[in-house]
């Protein structure tokens, strides 16, 4: 059936709006991923996830490839914080936004596992709002993949101190 004239305005307004929310989109993921960026930078993310040089500095091209320090968590074992850069194989690209989102705020990963204490979603990161997490997880998603494996976890020291 032949549309009205108004019918073909409407889709011609729709055609003609679509670049324009492409745009906003774009402005919006763009806006998501600066603050994300700053909200890495403040909440120490790559102070744990970062290996570090010899005078204990994050090595810049190696920023959130996975930390050199072992945390420990009592009775447990010492644990590599992760590498958390979108590579596939040693990070997390086949982790979601949503993924992430929901491990920092409830410490559950896409496997069903809940992240140990080492990991300090239970003290700090539960608490963000869910827009901080969302710009987090996007920042994180737009990072160029860095294929970097951390290793094993180690045994648990002896006599370590219980953990709060
Ligand atoms: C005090 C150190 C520390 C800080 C700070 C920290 N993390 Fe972690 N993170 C860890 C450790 C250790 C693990 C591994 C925990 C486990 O496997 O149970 C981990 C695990 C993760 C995981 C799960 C990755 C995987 O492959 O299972 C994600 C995602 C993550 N952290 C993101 C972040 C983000 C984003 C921040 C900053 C907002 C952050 N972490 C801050 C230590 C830290």
């Amino acid at each position: 059936m032949a549309m009205s004239c108004l019918q073909r305005v409407g889709v011609i307004a729709f055609l003609m709006a679509l670049p324009a929310a492409a745009a906003a989109a774009r402005a919006d993921t763009q806006e998501l991923e600066q603050r994300g960026a700053y909200l890495v930078q403040i909440t120490g993310c790559a102070g744990c996830h970062s290996p570090r040089d010899s005078e204990g500095e994050i090595i810049a091209d190696k920023r959130l490839t996975g930390g050199d320090r072992a945390l420990p968590v009592t009775d447990i074992g010492r644990f590599y914080p992760p590498n958390i850069t979108p590579d596939e194989e040693t990070g997390i690209g086949d982790w979601s936004a949503e993924d992430i989102v929901k491990a920092l705020k409830s410490g559950e990963t896409p496997l069903g596992r809940v992240l140990l204490p080492a990991m300090p979603w239970r003290t700090q990161f539960k608490d963000l709002t869910q827009d901080d997490a969302l710009a987090i997880a996007t920042y994180l998603k737009s990072l160029p993949p860095v294929r970097h494996r951390t290793p094993a976890p180690l045994a648990p020291l002896k006599g370590s101190a219980p953990q709060p």
